[in-house]
């Protein structure tokens, strides 16, 4: 029995309270059915190489030598600046956002050391703005890309390497960057090579499903976060997903009901509706995980990333009145800082007065459910006690687990990307890559 576990609750998924456009226990006992087996085929999956993001949780001796990198680039750096983008930046954005928040402060009101982001684009303002405010002399870069050679993030690089020559000279520059790659082949090792930068070698897993290695936690464990508790809650939920118990096994459960709602009511846009805006970059990383991983083969469900209360605003009429295609989780926070709203009394807002803040985004989280409910929108909620390393951690093994059960149901293979090469090779063929020209002259048609 773990103790201190996140909870997931499904109570307005069934069809006891939304009817026909929820879940029977009928239904859900025959697809649990195979989950013994299901589990007996992932444990011997385990060795493969995709699957080894599910030993992560278990690398003890990465998280010492990722925390003895952290401190020591503490002592010589203000700023770490991650380049990369998907895979290999949405992971350490969410964990950052989640624990540090907007304006660099964690929870507990310690400082957490600044982490940028970058890579993600080429637009060119978020470099030269970013510029504006870094000290070049006391940055580091940490350049992520498995393939090591991805457009967004490599044009970011080639343009800060040069700002860093620029500022300290070639000698130093390379005391600025650490890659991560992967150690055969591509443009990033090559370089990293020649220069001589520190390289940390990209683990043997597909970017979405590197969050908790060396990605995702040197700029954690650098921004002062306890990565050994983000592996304890990983590990947490790895234990939870060995139960043959389909109503243990939660991330099991949770793909379960999104099977079936796809397969048997048409219900095809999962929309991930975090209440806490600190989990809205989370909401960014499980979006790319399922739609990335599931969308293929002619299959898969949209996944929306929503964000509570904002999208009670926005997009809420729609999921209550719009087609019946949708279901939605909330991933709601019960214990959240202490703020309480002023008295005012004798005004019209004096019912605010006294609430915590918290306490108001718990009521508005369950009015939202109730009344999708009340709408026969089945929705579910997995509740964490707090947002602490621990129970992100399992958050995130969560997703990914349950994306693995998904791709078993689905009946396709989680960890590859095929559609997305296309417009590679017509970029690659744009911009006059070697080998690439007839991408070229093939785009050059339209
Ligand atoms: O999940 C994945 O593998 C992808 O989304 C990649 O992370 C993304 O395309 C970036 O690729 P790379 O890390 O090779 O730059």
């Amino acid at each position: 029995m773990i103790k201190n576990l996140l909870k997931y609750n499904t109570n307005f998924m069934s069809a006891a309270k939304v009817g026909k456009y929820g879940f029977t226990k009928a239904e859900l006992l025959s697809l649990a059915k195979i989950l013994p087996k299901l589990n007996q085929k992932l444990a011997k999956k385990i060795s493969s190489t995709n699957f080894s993001f599910r030993q992560l949780p278990y690398e003890q001796k990465m998280v010492k030598e990722i925390d003895q990198l952290a401190n020591k680039l503490k002592k010589r750096f203000q700023s770490l600046v991650v380049v990369g983008i998907g895979g290999s930046d949405l992971g350490a954005r969410a964990i950052y956002q989640a624990l540090a928040g907007d304006y660099g402060c964690c929870l507990l009101s310690q400082k957490a050391m600044a982490v940028y982001f970058l890579g993600d684009t080429t637009d060119p303002r978020p470099v030269a703005d970013l510029l504006e405010i870094i000290d070049l002399k006391k940055t580091v870069f940490y350049v992520v890309s498995k393939s090591g050679d991805t457009i967004e993030p490599l044009t970011n690089f080639l343009y800060l390497r040069e700002q860093v020559v620029k500022k300290v000279g070639l000698k130093k520059h390379k005391e600025h960057f650490i890659i991560t790659t992967n150690d055969k082949q591509g443009g990033l090792l090559q370089i990293a090579k020649k220069e001589g930068y520190l390289i940390l070698p990209h683990a043997e897993i597909g970017g979405r499903y590197s969050v908790l290695s060396v990605n995702g936690l040197l700029p954690a464990a650098w921004a002062g976060f306890n990565i050994k508790q983000i592996l304890a809650g990983a590990k947490a939920m790895d234990t939870v997903c060995k139960n043959d118990k389909y109503l243990k096994n939660l991330p099991f459960l949770f793909a379960a009901l999104q099977f079936l709602a796809y397969k048997k009511r048409q219900q095809n846009i999962s929309v991930i509706m975090p209440y806490t805006y600190y989990l809205r970059d989370f909401g960014f990383w499980a979006k790319q995980l399922l739609g990335e991983s599931l969308g293929k083969a002619k299959r898969g469900f949209t996944p929306i990333a929503a964000l509570g209360p904002t999208d009670q605003h926005s997009q809420m009429q729609l999921y209550i009145q719009g087609p019946y295609d949708k279901i939605i989780t909330f991933i709601q926070v019960l214990k959240l800082e202490n703020l309480k709203v002023p008295k005012y009394n004798n005004s019209e807002l004096a019912y605010l007065g006294g609430h915590k803040f918290s306490e108001i985004l718990n009521i508005e989280h369950k009015a939202t459910a109730v009344s999708l409910m009340k709408n026969k929108r089945p929705n579910g909620t997995i509740i964490l006690p707090e947002l602490n390393e621990y129970y992100l951690g399992q958050l995130f093994f969560f997703f990914e687990m349950a994306t693995v059960y998904l791709g078993e149901l689905f009946r396709v293979n989680v960890f590859d990307q095929p559609g997305v090469e296309q417009s590679k090779k017509y970029m690659y063929g744009l911009l006059g890559r070697k080998g690439f020209e007839k991408y070229k002259k093939e785009i050059n048609r339209y």
